[in-house]
């Protein structure tokens, strides 16, 4: 959701912020905006829909600027609009605001800035609230007026600010949202993620919930919330610039789809001793811990919730615990029963998901373990928790989650041996098979990327399609579920997943001549059960992909296409079978014309309930 970019240096101000901006596509945005200080002056521009709609509104301006804020906006409060744009305004035009998050006693305070202090707002937005309280406030003195507005503010947000009469610093304050300050060579940034900031800085600080943050070009100050000066430890990111460039490829989501064989491999290989024994590190979870816990909870939102699915299968078939997987917006609002017995993992890629956040911090009420499966090093999520373990997926940019997900399941298969060897549920050899079967993924991984011109020529023949059914039984139920999401989500076709032995219960009643039906039938032990239900389907006219393992061949007389992945033993298949789903989205959303990384109506990072 919203992208924030701040930068005062030596350079030029709008260019290295819509540049940041861009980096920040990927959140998800419907309208971006600019403001910059001239010469004590504050100088906006905002424009409704792309980035290069706001690039082309300004082209031929002369700009120049050390110092500016840009924003891109996902709507909340008010339709999206050039108006309710941001950066806002305070009335006289003397401060500047972005921001990302939402401010929840907005009414309240927009009612006393109308009534107390003759304020007349211009857009509809909770953001310009900030805006005119900090206006209000002012005194020329930036740091204490945003202290003052930021005490009378509730909700979660992260804002960027500038001053008219400041041209040398931005004030920032993080709560619940995501904000990191870039370290550069005279100059400095404040952004929502690092992705803004690789080209310029690889020494950043990750600020805390509560903490303000006052950056010149020479100076990042991070302050308490009772106005002292905090220490931090910088981090340097090692990720290459490259890492946030689409390298040739046509989006993001397929460069990502063919790095799943590296982020596998990474966070696989990371995690393993010589000897092949699991080394988690950011996870202390000892024997005894594991013996006094007695339920494990994986909430979660979307793919991550798939990935939930499957990890579910793993630690109850290895470790012998019983696991709940719950979608983090239900879980919280259900007074779940959770005690110091259980165990919860919270699974997100971004680590900022406020559902998983607030399901998380309910459990942690309750007093329960908290682990957390996160991509985002010291996102929000990994810092609320006792245990972290990172998947080392690199950058995920598009919106649509491919590489992120196949790493979460590698987490949960590590993890679930992990706890099967503490608590003595797994023999030796099992063991070794499974690890074994782990290992041989990467390669498999890339073995199977090799079928995508096949896939994109069944792709061409099924584009047209308004709806789609996927079909599974045992884990791939789960990966049905997250290939339906796939193909919603960026080419807006009406998709459904369903266990397979369901379909009679009542879905079955939908199928007729042509209906599109994708069967998923990779578990050994229940290929035949998958034969008679793509028997059943075929019955009523549906067109059926059918997808199983290579060796598995009696599927070609009952499917009228067939994919093929690497024979795997069934435990690992789901890392593989959602693959050919991935690039099936893919190039069904491509033939559509459909604007794949950045899809209508959603974000990468969902920092609102
Ligand atoms: C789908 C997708 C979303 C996210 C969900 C959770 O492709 O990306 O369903 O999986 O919004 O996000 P994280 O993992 O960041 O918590």
């Amino acid at each position: 959701m919203c992208g924030i970019v701040g930068y005062v240096g030596d350079g030029n101000a709008k260019d290295i912020i819509i540049d940041g901006l861009k980096k920040l596509e990927y959140r998800g945005y419907d309208s971006a905006g600019i403001a910059l200080n001239q010469k004590n002056n504050l100088v906006v521009r905002k424009k409704i829909g792309r980035i290069a709609n706001l690039e082309e509104m300004i082209q031929g301006e002369d700009l120049t600027s050390h110092i500016g804020i840009g924003h891109t906006r996902w709507a909340t409060h008010g339709a999206p609009s050039d108006v309710n744009s941001h950066p806002h305004l305070s009335q006289d035009g003397r401060i500047a605001v972005v921001h990302n998050g939402i401010i929840e006693n907005f009414v309240e305070l927009k009612k006393w800035l109308t009534e107390e202090k003759g304020i007349t707002f211009k857009s509809e937005t909770d953001t310009e609230v900030i805006a005119q309280l900090i206006g209000v406030y002012y005194e020329h003195d930036l740091v204490d007026a945003v202290y003052k507005a930021v005490e009378k503010m509730e909700g979660a947000y992260a804002i960027g600010v500038i001053a008219a009469e400041e041209p040398d610093k931005i004030v920032a304050v993080r709560r619940d949202a995501p904000l990191i300050v870039g370290l550069g060579n005279n100059c400095n940034f404040i952004a929502s993620d690092i992705p803004a900031l690789l080209k310029y800085a690889r020494t950043i600080y990750l600020i805390e919930n509560n903490e303000t943050v006052v950056i010149t070009k020479n100076e990042a100050k991070i302050y308490d919330m009772d106005r002292n000066e905090v220490k931090r430890d910088v981090f340097h990111v090692t990720w290459d610039a490259d890492a946030a460039e689409k390298e040739g490829y046509d989006h993001f989501m397929l460069k990502e789809i063919h790095e799943q064989p590296k982020g596998v491999y990474e966070t696989l290989t990371r995690r393993l001793e010589k000897g092949g024994s699991i080394k988690l590190d950011g996870i202390s979870l000892t024997k005894e811990d594991l013996d006094k816990i007695n339920k494990i909870y994986i909430v979660a939102c979307g793919t991550a919730y798939h990935a939930g699915l499957v990890g579910k299968y793993a630690i109850e078939k290895f470790a012998r615990i019983p696991v709940e997987v719950d979608v983090a917006s239900e879980f919280r609002y259900r007074d779940p029963f959770v005690d110091d017995h259980t165990l919860f993992i919270a699974v997100s890629q971004s680590g900022e998901t406020q559902d998983t956040l607030a399901a998380l911090r309910e459990a942690k009420n309750k007093g329960a373990r908290i682990l957390s499966v996160v991509n985002v090093v010291g996102s929000s999520v990994a810092r609320e928790s006792h245990d972290v373990f990172y998947t080392w997926a690199g950058p995920e940019i598009a919106v649509a989650s491919t590489k992120a997900y196949t790493t979460q399941l590698i987490c949960m298969y590590l993890i679930a041996l992990y706890m099967a060897t503490q608590k003595g549920t797994i023999t030796k050899e099992y063991y070794d098979h499974i690890m074994d079967e782990l290992k041989q993924l990467p390669d498999k991984l890339e073995e199977l990327l090799k079928s995508e011109k096949q896939i994109e020529e069944i792709a061409k023949k099924q584009y047209r399609q308004t709806s789609v059914f996927y079909i599974g039984r045992g884990s791939d139920v789960g990966i049905s579920y997250e290939g339906s999401l796939k193909l919603k989500e960026i080419s807006y076709i009406n998709s459904f997943a369903i266990a397979a032995g369901e379909l009679k219960h009542g879905t079955i009643a939908l199928m007729e001549q042509g209906t599109l039906v994708i069967a998923l039938a990779t578990q050994d032990k229940l290929y035949d059960k998958m034969l008679s239900n793509i028997q059943e389907v075929k019955a009523r006219g549906a067109y059926v992909i059918g997808l199983a393992k290579k060796s598995n061949t009696a599927i070609e007389e009952q499917a009228d296409d067939v994919i093929y992945i690497p024979d795997c033993a069934d435990e690992v298949t789901p890392v593989l079978a959602v693959v050919p789903l991935q690039l099936f989205a893919y190039y069904i959303a491509k033939l559509r014309g459909c604007d794949i990384d950045k899809p209508k109506n959603l974000a990468k990072s969902v920092t609102v309930e």
